[in-house]
């Protein structure tokens, strides 16, 4: 069994700094991709308060497909340069929206969801794949947000 769980009160820095050290852990020596972002959504799911969606959408055949999340069931395939995630894909660059109703083109999978953060995964120079966070709450990613999953991202590209 595994117990990785968050330090009630501890810093944002802190708390990135643990989540991934978990992601770490968990996918030491494990091969699978699948099961390894798998166990990275659970993950982030269960450190980072307010998400209603947490997730992979994965670089394949030239566009973005759904990979393992937790949440509710999501758009498969998105085409690079649409939505948050396809714009994070493109530019390779972080996608911090505070509000998806005022981003052009935002792809609603959950109308829930009122602020987001995309992060690309690079491997080699190149997009493999984007972590995608969902929240109901206006605003709730910060720049320290975003530094917190780009460490992750970075931390396990040679693992998905
Ligand atoms: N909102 C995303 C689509 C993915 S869902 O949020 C899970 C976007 O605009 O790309």
């Amino acid at each position: 069994m595994y117990d990785f769980s968050p330090t009630p009160g501890q810093s944002k820095p802190v708390l990135y700094q643990d989540l991934v050290e978990a992601a770490l852990a968990i996918t030491q020596d494990e091969p699978d991709a699948v099961a390894n972002m798998a166990n990275c959504a659970a993950l982030m799911a269960g450190f980072l308060p307010d998400l209603n969606w947490a997730g992979f959408y994965r670089m394949l055949g030239g566009e973005l497909v759904l990979g393992p999340f937790a949440g509710r069931p999501a758009c498969i395939r998105i085409a690079l340069g649409k939505g948050v995630c396809g714009m994070a894909a493109a530019t390779g660059k972080t996608q911090l929206v505070p509000d998806v109703h005022a981003f052009p083109g935002h792809i609603a999978c959950d109308a829930a969801s009122r602020s987001e953060l995309v992060v690309p995964v690079c491997r080699g120079g190149a997009v493999i794949a984007v972590i995608d966070l969902d929240s109901p709450l206006l605003a709730r990613f910060d720049a320290e947000d975003a530094a917190g999953i780009e460490a992750l991202a970075k931390a396990i590209a040679d693992r998905i």
